[in-house]
């Protein structure tokens, strides 16, 4: 008997001491932001309290708090199989309520200039497409290209018509409420909702961004979203993407690395907004 109370009260103090500040239960999920490279990471890295660097393979997490909530800051390096794994070791790591995935993107529309912000109402796979055939000599041309939904089912993507079309992957309504709502805090530019196409490609051909931009509606292109937003969805995880512009070839403004910096600012204030929601 004597032995069980004192096993008792060593639980109960174990909890006590766990107990994150403004009576957080010890078991909070945090949040992790993810960026691809250090201009997207390291001005949000060091806003968090409390960090402690953790690696994995090649990747990088520096967990904190952030108003006293865990967050994780995450690099995911560049390009879909980068961010893919990140998100897959992120998730079975740190058990995440929610991901934000956030950085630099190209401009699918003249109207969108550097340092305005696009959020993520859906992301779409600029990556998988099936070719028709062409015989030796007769070139190429990715404006024939058919779209592929490699998550459409289990059969031969190629063969399979129902796969014949973009994957796409769908922003969390509560964090894109949260990130609406602090918008007006984001000065260098506009924050609109949008869709964010990804791939392992930087596109310069005005025709086959046009293409983009009228058949699937995408805003920006960047290398990451998409991908990430796949894994997150196959794990449950609520997923936004943000992409300030950094650069848009349709209407010939070039790249400007600073706007990873604005950007970090931006997804610093939705991420407290949302750590407010879920410490109350
Ligand atoms: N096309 C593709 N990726 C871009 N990025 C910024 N601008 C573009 C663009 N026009 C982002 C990608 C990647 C890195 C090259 O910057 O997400 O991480």
């Amino acid at each position: 008997m004597a032995r069980r109370i004192a096993f008792l009260f060593l639980i109960s103090l174990t909890f006590h001491v766990v107990a994150l500040p403004q009576g957080l239960p010890a078991a909070a999920r945090p949040v992790v932001v993810q960026g691809a490279m250090r201009s997207e990471t390291e001005k949000l890295a060091s806003s968090l309290d409390n960090v402690s660097i953790e690696r994995v393979g090649g990747w990088t997490f520096w967990r904190g708090t952030l108003d006293g909530y865990p967050v994780i800051v995450s690099r995911t390096l560049k390009g879909i199989a980068n961010a893919a794994a990140a998100t897959a070791i992120a998730i079975e790591h740190y058990n995440p309520i929610a991901i934000i995935n956030q950085g630099t993107a190209g401009g699918h529309e003249p109207g969108l200039r550097l340092y305005d912000i696009v959020l993520g109402n859906s992301a779409v796979s600029l990556g998988a497409f099936k070719t028709p055939y062409r015989p030796a000599g007769a070139s190429s041309n990715a404006l024939d290209w058919v779209p592929l939904n490699l998550m459409a089912s289990d059969g031969s993507a190629g063969n399979d018509s129902s796969a014949r079309k973009v994957a796409r992957f769908p922003g969390d309504t509560v964090l894109l409420a949260v990130a609406r709502r602090v918008a007006r805090l984001h000065t260098r530019g506009r924050v609109v909702d949008g869709v964010i196409g990804s791939s392992d490609m930087w596109i310069d051909e005005i025709d086959l961004i046009e293409r983009f931009h009228t058949k699937y509606g995408t805003s920006v292109e960047d290398m990451e979203t998409a991908s990430a937003a796949q894994i997150a969805g196959l794990f449950h995880v609520a997923f936004l993407g943000i992409r300030v512009v950094s650069d848009n070839t349709t209407n010939g403004e070039p790249y400007e690395p600073k706007t990873g910096e604005a950007c970090e600012e931006y997804v610093y204030q939705v991420v407290k907004a949302y750590v407010a929601t879920l410490a109350r």
